[in-house]
């Protein structure tokens, strides 16, 4: 992703900013999680985004690594340092869950669908993408379950493509992992993390990254293997 195109994305985005301006007006009152340190795995709108934005978007905080649509963090990152604050920039996300915009010509083939999330869900959401994008530094939350592997499991955004009750996350575009790891042998597991188009599940389409085995150490492999191998174990003694 070239860095530099925010200069031209920023024009585009302060765009709809003045198109929605009366939108935005009339929300100004709405409360926004402030402290972005304070977003942990339990926020409803990070799970929401993780359920339904994370298969497309990159997003630190979320540990996200969809490349589909455009990267969230620096989709944001310019206009925040612009001075473009959070109410702002959820005005912006509200508008484009809700009536998505072609924001430039990069992404063709894909369609951000439209209404993916209303009412309160769509707040949330966008209250907490507004908290999070594009803010320096940000990384995602200590991570829910027992020992290294959880966190490697959160870093790297599988939970947003996966169900696990262990990491409390919550992904539907991967198969539930707490159905299908009682069944798998640690070998299969390992092949399945960095080699997944080698075998793809029947019903799921080719879509869980194929660059694991480079960004995640042998080490780590084993740390994240052994925190699957457990939860799953767990799950299944009830
Ligand atoms: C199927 C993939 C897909 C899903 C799911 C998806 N998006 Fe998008 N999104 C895109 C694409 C593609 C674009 C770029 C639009 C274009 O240029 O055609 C985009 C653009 C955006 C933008 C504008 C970014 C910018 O550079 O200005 C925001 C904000 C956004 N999406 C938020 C969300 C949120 C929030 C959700 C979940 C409710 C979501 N998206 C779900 C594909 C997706
Ligand atoms: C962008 C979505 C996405 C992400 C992120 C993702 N996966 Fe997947 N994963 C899938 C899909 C889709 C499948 C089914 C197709 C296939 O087998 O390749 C799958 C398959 C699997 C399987 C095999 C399941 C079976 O029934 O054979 C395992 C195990 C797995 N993923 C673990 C992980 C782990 C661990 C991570 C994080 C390091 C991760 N996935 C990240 C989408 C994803």
């Amino acid at each position: 992703m070239k860095m530099n195109k925010f200069s031209t994305k920023l024009p585009v985005l302060l765009a709809s900013v003045a198109i929605l301006g009366a939108v935005i007006a009339g929300c100004g009152t709405s409360s926004s999680n402030s402290d972005p340190e304070e977003l942990g795995f339990q926020d409803r709108g990070r799970q929401l985004f993780n359920a339904n934005c994370g298969t497309c978007h990159v997003l630190a905080q979320a540990a996200s690594t969809g490349t589909q649509g455009p990267n969230l963090d620096d989709a944001f990152a310019a206009a925040r340092l612009a001075g473009v604050d959070d109410d702002t920039i959820k005005g912006i996300v509200r508008a484009q869950v809700h009536r998505p915009q072609v924001v430039n010509g990069n992404y063709p083939g894909v369609t951000m669908p439209a209404n993916l999330l209303e009412g309160n869900d769509l707040e949330d959401v966008a209250a907490y993408v507004a908290a999070v994008a594009g803010v320096p530094g940000i990384e995602p939350p200590k991570a829910p379950g027992e020992g290294a592997g959880a966190q490697i499991y959160a870093n790297n955004g599988c939970g947003s493509c996966h169900t696990l009750a262990a990491a409390q996350s919550a992904g539907t575009l991967g198969p539930n992992l707490d159905e299908v790891l009682p069944k798998m042998s640690k070998a299969e597991i390992h092949e399945a993390i960095v080699n997944p188009g080698a075998k793809v599940e029947n019903g799921y389409p080719n879509a869980m990254p194929s660059d694991y085995a480079s960004k995640i150490s042998e080490e780590q492999l084993n740390q994240l293997i052994e925190f699957l191998m457990t939860s799953a174990a767990a799950d299944a003694n009830g």
